[in-house]
């Protein structure tokens, strides 16, 4: 059968899709890019904001109609959204065109539902509440041959007070170095150039471990690997990001100078709120001590405007640390409440407007400083990990730098998945242009 699998969400999503389509293609199914020509129809659901919510369930009213004209087309449904009861519950009430429901921790069992389908011909649900051993060797199908996500730990202990990854995603477990290292080698064997390590706090892996392997042994261990060329990461809590982690990115050459590091806000009073464990102050003492150690790091973070009680005062500080620290991005957000979190129902929200016009007004900040930095890179000669056609010119290629900037230059569609030198020519907002070095 052909399949189609859309994908909501963070990178998480992205890596569970591509086992999804893994272990379909095991079985001899076949990957369509048009949604008309699937028998099966797979959409991995994110839920980290409200609307992503509202934005499915317009989706699957729309499927109502193509399955009435198709009704042997096998829609099946997963991710962060059906770890919520309440999701669940409205999909068995008013959604009965759906035929398979499955959570994020069982995502291996999707294969005996479809099959279990298929012989019964009714809707098959399956959704464990809390994640068991994670299910290694599961067949991956890989967007990219030159670069891949690595997965190192499954869940979040953190419960930030406006999160619900926590309740998607389960408690925190970490995979041991010994599968993730037969993973990396695996594929530098096979030609991958760069890897994206990945969890929701990469700083805490190893901690439900009894030794004391940390991520700074784990990166510096995956370093060895012969071939591969990048090791990213992401993400890092700043109340965890370790001295050692930090010596092992300024020692490595093989391990990007780019962290992502979450601020959320710049309040204190805020951050207080948001449990996440550091202040303005130490944010900031954080950032100092990351620019001296590796002066040519790029640091991106993200940012939510609006969290109840924000006043105007707390917001000042979020356009403070944003000049401080000057990111080289920020993923900026809205507040979004989310039914059974801490911070979900509370009664001092901020109104919509309100938050749109802080909003514009940190984009304003950001856009600035992004421009500055990527002027401060003309001239230079950089590597550049060449990724295919450019999205804007096709006749052009894009590639990323060690410090993830975006770099578009004339050149020929057989370099891609290559490290080429290029001089960086012209700044944008959120790019750079350049030309090959010969
Ligand atoms: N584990 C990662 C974040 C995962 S969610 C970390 O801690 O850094 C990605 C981002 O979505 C978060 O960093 C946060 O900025 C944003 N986010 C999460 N919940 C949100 C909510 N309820 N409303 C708005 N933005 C939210
Ligand atoms: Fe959510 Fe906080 Fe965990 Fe990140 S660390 S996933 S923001 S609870
Ligand atoms: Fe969304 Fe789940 Fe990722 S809620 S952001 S897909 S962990």
């Amino acid at each position: 059968m052909n399949y189609k699998i859309t994908t909501y969400g963070c990178q998480m999503n992205e890596n569970d899709s591509e086992k999804i389509s893994g272990m379909l293609m095991e079985l001899g199914h076949v990957s369509v890019e048009d949604e008309n020509m699937a028998d099966i129809v797979i959409l991995n659901t994110c839920s980290v904001r409200e609307n992503a919510n509202d934005k499915f369930f317009g989706h699957l009213g729309r499927y109502k109609r193509v399955k009435r004209d198709r009704p042997e087309l096998i829609l099946a449904i997963c991710g962060c959204m059906m770890q919520q009861e309440s999701v669940v519950a409205e999909v068995k009430s008013k959604h009965r065109h759906v035929d398979i429901v499955f959570g994020t921790h069982n995502i291996h069992e999707f294969p005996d539902m479809l099959s279990n389908h298929m012989e019964k011909h009714e809707m098959v649900v399956g959704v464990w509440q809390e994640g068991g051993e994670i299910v290694e060797n599961l067949p991956v199908d890989r967007k990219y041959d030159f670069k891949a996500y690595v997965s190192i730990m499954n869940g979040c202990n953190n419960f930030c007070s406006y999160c619900i990854v926590p309740y998607t995603r389960g408690r925190e477990r970490s995979r041991s170095i010994d599968s993730i290292k037969m993973e990396v080698e695996a594929l530098a064997q096979n030609g991958c150039r760069e890897i994206t390590l990945l969890g929701q706090n990469v700083n805490s892996y190893g901690n439900t471990f009894e030794d004391s392997v940390g991520f700074g042994t784990l990166m510096r261990e995956l370093a060895k690997t012969e071939g591969l060329d990048r090791i990213r990461f992401m993400t890092s809590h700043p109340k965890d990001l370790s001295d050692e982690v930090i010596e092992a990115i300024a020692e490595e050459p093989k391990i990007c100078n780019h962290i992502h590091l979450p601020v959320q806000s710049g309040s204190s009073r805020i951050l207080k709120d948001m449990n996440r464990k550091y202040d303005k102050d130490s944010y900031i003492a954080l950032v100092e001590k990351i620019k001296e150690r590796i002066p040519e790091v790029a640091l991106t973070t993200d940012i939510i405007v609006g969290f109840p009680g924000e006043t105007e005062e707390d917001f000042q500080d979020t356009l403070d640390v944003m000049e401080k620290c000057r990111f080289d991005l920020a993923f900026t957000f809205l507040y979004s409440p989310r039914e059974g979190t801490p911070a979900w129902g509370r009664d001092d929200q901020v109104p919509e407007d309100l938050k749109h016009e802080r909003l514009n007004r940190l984009l304003e900040v950001h856009n600035k400083i992004g421009r500055e930095i990527n002027e401060g890179y003309v001239g230079k000669s950089l590597d550049v990990l060449v990724e295919g056609p450019s999205k804007n010119n096709p006749k052009n290629l894009s590639g990323r730098t060690e410090t993830a900037k975006l770099v578009n230059f004339p050149g020929d569609m057989s370099l891609t998945g290559k490290i080429v030198k290029v001089k960086i020519t012209q700044a944008k907002t959120f790019s750079l242009n350049g030309e090959i070095e010969q």
